[in-house]
């Protein structure tokens, strides 16, 4: 086989996620199904979905057959080489979603603050000029 020892990167793994040209990451190898995607008894959608990314958990949560599996030798591409990568990139996803949230309620409890405390100012301001 040609691909035989390939080393798949990120970057080559983000190049093949459209539906004439679709790799998939399963158990830390990938898997040109281009060809197959039109036969998937899933649909392609779900491939198209997973595409990218690591589609193990996908793949693994469908309990796909032994016969499912068979087919998967015939289209593999290679080896992914860049799983930890992978991990990172998601982690700072989940980061920055984290601190952007931090920052929305940061901004909101300052509104909070200040709504409250203007309301203050403006009762002091009323008593003071009503009184004298
Ligand atoms: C190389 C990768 C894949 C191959 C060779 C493959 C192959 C198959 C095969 C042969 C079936 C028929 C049932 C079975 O034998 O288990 C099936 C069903 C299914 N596959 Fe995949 N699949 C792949 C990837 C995926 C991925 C990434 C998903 C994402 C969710 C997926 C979702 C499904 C679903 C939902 C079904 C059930 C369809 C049904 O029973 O109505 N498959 N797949």
């Amino acid at each position: 086989m040609a691909s035989e020892g390939k080393v798949v990167s990120l970057e080559e793994l983000k190049q093949h996620t459209s539906k004439d040209k679709l790799w998939l990451l399963v158990n830390g190898k990938v898997y040109d199904v281009t060809k197959f995607i039109d036969e998937h008894p899933g649909g392609d959608e779900v491939m198209i979905a997973e595409a990218g990314k690591d589609a193990t958990e996908a793949f693994e949560d469908v309990g796909h057959s032994d016969e499912a599996r068979a087919m998967m030798p015939a289209m593999l591409v290679g080896d992914f080489g860049a799983l930890d990568e992978l991990k990172k990139g998601a982690k700072q996803v989940a980061s920055a979603t984290a601190s952007n949230f931090e920052g929305a309620v940061q901004s909101g409890s300052n509104i909070m603050y200040f709504i409250p405390l203007s309301l203050l100012v403006a009762y002091f301001a009323w008593r003071f000029y009503s009184s004298s």
